[in-house]
């Protein structure tokens, strides 16, 4: 069997399981309700689509997984926290998640948004005290990460997208939105392993910046797509779901094709970027690809 990176995606996900599993408390420990609502939060079947980012960009600039698993796993943190939350009733009110009931439907709103919380500091304490990394890597990679989960990022794009409900955003409007609730932190995922390779060619931190910059807008409108044409069964979660709440999406605002052409084109571009790099970087195209034509 030829080793792509396909083959790897086991390894990789079961590495950056076996990070998480260490650093969540286990259930067992008080408070039980809370560890446990972090773990199904974190454990109820993710495609761990961020972790991979950040090792096939490892891949592409030579850096060991070993350095790459408090990133990896901090990041994936994150976007735990932030489903928990976009599933609330204040926000996106959704029931179904990963195919499971969200955290607020099997417990309660209060634990929900307590998990949530507590992954949030979970990750920054496991990017702060990495220890296959120097004290200056771990502090740049809390300051890179923060940006991109807080106001000028993550949260403020879940901010503009809550606004932006019902009224009609156009294209570039929407694009920021994306760029921000979803694309900072796939941004972000990329960019870790970048810190982590410092130091590195201009030009080629300049290719993975724009990289996944890119790629992260093209996941957005990907998700978008999939809430349109998707079975909810396939999808894991409600099928229709912005409609109902009169999301501004790409889909909504040009119709799928013209989405699927605006997701093709960032993809090329986001290949683009990677010209240089040659067959290093053949694991990042291998990302790209799926994050286009996944079916979930
Ligand atoms: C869903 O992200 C939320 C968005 C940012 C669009 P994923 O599609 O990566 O969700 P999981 O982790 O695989 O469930
Ligand atoms: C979620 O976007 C973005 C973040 C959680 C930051 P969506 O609201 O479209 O994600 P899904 O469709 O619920 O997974
Ligand atoms: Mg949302
Ligand atoms: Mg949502
Ligand atoms: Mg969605």
């Amino acid at each position: 069997m030829p080793v792509t990176f396909e083959n790897r995606i086991g390894h990789y996900t079961e590495r950056v399981a076996n990070a998480l599993d260490s650093i969540l408390p286990a259930e067992t420990e008080e408070p039980r309700l809370l560890h446990d609502a972090m773990r199904y939060a974190v454990f109820n079947g993710g495609k761990r689509v961020r972790p991979l980012l950040v090792y096939a960009a490892g891949e592409c600039l030579q850096v060991p997984a070993q350095s790459l698993d408090a990133p990896a796993a901090a990041i994936e943190l994150i976007h735990a926290f932030s489903l928990v939350h976009d599933d609330l009733p204040a926000m996106d009110d959704d029931d179904l998640r990963r195919g499971k009931p969200t955290v607020h439907r099997k417990y309660d709103e209060a634990t929900a948004i307590l998990a949530a919380d507590a992954l949030q500091p979970l990750a920054f304490s496991v990017l702060a005290t990495a220890p296959e990394l120097a004290p200056q890597t771990r502090a740049r990679l809390v300051s890179m990460v923060a940006d991109a989960c807080g106001s000028l990022g993550m949260t403020g794009g879940q901010s503009l997208d809550l606004l932006a409900e019902g009224r009609d955003l156009d294209a570039d409007q929407i694009e920021q939105m994306y760029a921000l609730k979803t694309g900072a932190l796939i941004h972000a995922s990329v960019l870790a392993a970048a810190l982590v390779a410092e130091p590195l060619p201009s030009e080629q931190a300049a290719a993975i910046d724009a990289f996944g910059r890119t790629i992260g807008i093209a996941f957005q409108i990907k998700d978008d797509i999939l809430d349109v044409t998707g079975e909810t069964e396939v999808i894991g979660k409600q099928a229709g779901a912005d409609q109902r709440l009169r999301k501004a999406t790409y889909p909504g605002l040009l119709g799928v094709p013209r989405a699927k052409q605006r997701c093709d084109e960032l993809l090329a571009s986001s290949l683009e970027k990677l010209d240089d790099f040659g067959d290093a970087a053949t694991p990042l195209r291998w990302l790209a690809r799926y994050i286009v034509e996944r079916g979930n």
